[in-house]
């Protein structure tokens, strides 16, 4: 089908339903095109919490969706490719959360926002990346469990080394790709470029970078640098802003594979098809809804 001709139906409808759209960082270009808000997970989760529409289409993966509607239980909140998971919130169940409370009582539980909404229930506070260094270093415990991320855990570790952090062994596939190597090959390959990557990345690669931050906290030091060059470690999405704020600068991708598979299910067919059916509604157990709240809650309060 025609895109334009999509297009005008998403708008068409979205003014009908009175929806809101919103598109993570790393969204194709079309969709994120289309979108009223794009940015990271912080950033959408205020953005949704705060706006007035009633129906939101979320243009991300589940946990986000989710995040969503535990934050505004009383807006309708779909996601438009139902199956748009993430490989990094399976790697931690809610069991293992009443395992590691059972063998560490006296820490608190610091989640990232990948994660299911079960294991965010039993957690004390979720963090993102953007924010993850303040809430662990603000919250009011010295012994943290930061899961299900190593890498971001590694780099929080390092910033907050007055406080014992014990990490689980989560990871995201996607940035797991960049070795050490490819910094050191674009980095010969680019010798002016600053290396800005996610702090997703192994903690080898981070080592090497000038800058670490969130999807929007890189394309925001990029778009106020002087510099002109930059290598990206985070998934090819970001391109889509940095390009479009800086057309004056130049961006490498640090490795080709910089592709997360689940972000790149939403098409701008399946945004037309979530507004026009109202699919997929995330839903969220009541009994877990309290706890994920809470904890989802103290971040927006401490971040
Ligand atoms: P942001 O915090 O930049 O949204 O990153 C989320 C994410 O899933 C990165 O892989």
């Amino acid at each position: 089908m025609n895109i334009e001709v999509v297009k005008n139906e998403i708008y068409k409808l979205k003014e009908e339903k009175k929806a809101l759209i919103v598109a993570h960082n790393y969204q194709i270009d079309e969709v994120q095109e289309i979108a009223d808000f794009v940015g990271d997970s912080f950033y959408l989760s205020k953005v949704c919490a705060q706006r007035p529409e009633k129906v939101i289409v979320f243009c991300g993966v589940h946990f986000m969706a989710e995040s969503a509607k535990i934050l505004s239980p009383h807006k309708k909140v779909l996601l438009p490719e139902i199956d748009a998971g993430c490989p990094l919130a399976d790697m931690v169940t809610a069991e293992d959360v009443e395992n590691l409370k059972k063998k560490y009582p006296d820490y608190s539980i610091v989640c990232y926002i990948n994660s299911p909404a079960s294991v965010k229930a039993k957690s004390d506070v979720i963090c993102t990346s953007s924010n993850a260094v303040k809430i662990v270093k603000d919250f009011p415990n010295d012994k943290i469990i930061f899961l299900p991320d190593k890498n971001l855990g590694s780099f929080v570790k390092k910033q907050v080394p007055e406080k014992d952090i014990i990490l689980w062994e989560g990871f995201c596939i996607t940035h797991y790709k960049i070795k050490k190597e490819d910094v050191e090959k674009a980095k010969s390959l680019h010798p002016n470029a600053l290396v800005l990557v996610h702090p997703e990345c192994r903690p080898e690669v981070v080592e090497l970078a000038d800058f670490v931050g969130s999807t929007k906290q890189i394309i925001d030091f990029a778009t106020a640098s002087k510099e002109k060059e930059f290598i990206i470690g985070t998934e090819m999405g970001v391109l889509y802003s940095l390009k479009k704020l800086n057309p004056d600068k130049k961006f490498y991708i640090l490795h080709p594979g910089m592709i997360c598979p689940n972000m790149k299910k939403n098409t701008l067919q399946s945004v037309r098809d979530a507004l026009l059916y109202e699919r997929y509604q995330i839903e969220v157990e009541e009994e877990i809804m309290e706890g994920a709240k809470r904890a989802l809650s103290k971040m927006l309060e401490m971040g």
